[in-house]
């Protein structure tokens, strides 16, 4: 039996994921593998909507296959490929342009959060056509799941509006995809602030675990959690959110339900709470670490991954191109 296809994709842009990024999208990731036939992108052309130094962005790109690789996607399961290594993407991007109305692209969300920041100058037509490229990556595999964060549910209605509208003008040529919203529970907090989502644009970087922090760097953080003062180990999201954020880390990483670690450690100070929690965070991240670290030294082997990963990404995007190329009517070139 064929498995359903899957598609997802994640910007190239800090040097090291982080531990929300691992426990709310990673983990799944690699959990899915097994059930679908799964594409995973990294999307450099949407990382250079907005400015990037190109060194950045070269060491980057490399950095982020090696965590995803190291952390147990299995490139002999799923795809792992550089967008720019797949033209189809910005082909049929074109098309999709083509087919959007101006007032519809206008009205995405996250282009208007982007480009108020930077003020409409600044703002490049790249970023305004961001959501289209995003339609095109998925489109192209004709995958049933893409499982991403909350905040692209727009982004993923868009696509799906695209997909019906170009299969009612010009015949069935797109499978309708479904976004498959990331569990809300893997949701990790910043250490510092622990009512705001762990996020690499944190203001104090002991708020922030990287996937490529040194052990003792993570122990440190851990140790300097915010928490509270009355010294109870009790999950209360509200009135006790750096203990919760604790104990949801600890729950994440260890499979167990959060009851189970209150009781095993009632009567304990906040100390041994956080010197288990660090322990643990250790012991995920340190193998994940060093085989990205392994990786990383051999960038020829990991290009020679990545080039396994987009020629089967290739395969894939080139049939359905070709279909949409021929259902639009433009001449196959013989
Ligand atoms: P981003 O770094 O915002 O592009 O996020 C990539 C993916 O990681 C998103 O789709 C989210 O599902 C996940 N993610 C990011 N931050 C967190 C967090 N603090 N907790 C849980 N999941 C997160
Ligand atoms: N826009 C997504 C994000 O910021 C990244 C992305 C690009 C993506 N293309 C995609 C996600 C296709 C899922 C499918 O997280």
């Amino acid at each position: 039996m064929t498995k359903p296809n899957l598609l997802s994709g994640m910007q190239p842009s800090a040097a090291s994921l982080h531990l929300g990024n691992y426990l709310g999208a990673l983990t799944q990731w690699v959990a899915m593998q097994d059930q679908f036939n799964a594409f995973y992108v990294i999307v450099d052309l949407h990382a250079i909507t907005v400015p990037q130094d190109p060194k950045l962005l070269l060491e980057n790109t490399r950095r982020t296959a090696a965590q995803y690789l190291a952390a147990g996607l299995d490139p002999d399961k799923s795809s792992l490929f550089v967008q720019s290594h797949v033209p189809a993407h910005a082909q049929l991007a074109w098309v999709l342009n083509c087919i959007t109305g101006f007032g519809e692209a206008s009205r995405m969300t996250q282009f208007k959060d982007k480009s108020q920041k930077g003020g409409a100058d600044n703002s490049s037509v790249g970023l305004f056509t961001y959501p289209i490229l995003q339609a095109a990556d998925i489109l192209l595999y004709q995958p049933t799941a893409v499982p991403v964060g909350e905040d692209q549910r727009q982004h993923l209605e868009l696509t799906r509006d695209l997909a019906m509208r170009f299969n009612s003008r010009y015949g069935e040529t797109f499978t309708i995809p479904k976004a498959e919203i990331l569990k809300e529970t893997a949701k990790i907090y910043d250490l510092q602030v622990p009512t705001a989502k762990m996020s690499k644009s944190a203001h104090d970087p002991k708020g922030l675990i990287n996937l490529m922090d040194e052990p003792a760097q993570i122990t440190k953080k851990i140790k300097s959690a915010v928490t509270d003062t009355d010294g109870d180990i009790r999950f209360d999201r509200e009135n006790k959110p750096g203990i919760s954020n604790l104990l949801g880390i600890y729950s994440a990483l260890t499979g167990e339900p959060v009851a189970k670690i209150e009781a095993g450690l009632s009567g304990s100070g906040y100390g041994t709470l956080k010197a288990e929690v660090a322990d643990a965070v250790v012991a995920a991240l340190e193998p994940i670490r060093t085989r990205a670290n392994e990786l990383l030294e051999d960038p020829a082997e990991l290009d020679r991954l990545l080039a396994k990963g987009a020629a089967s990404a290739n395969q894939t995007a080139e049939k359905t191109l070709k279909a949409v190329y021929a259902n639009l009517g433009l001449v196959t070139p013989v």
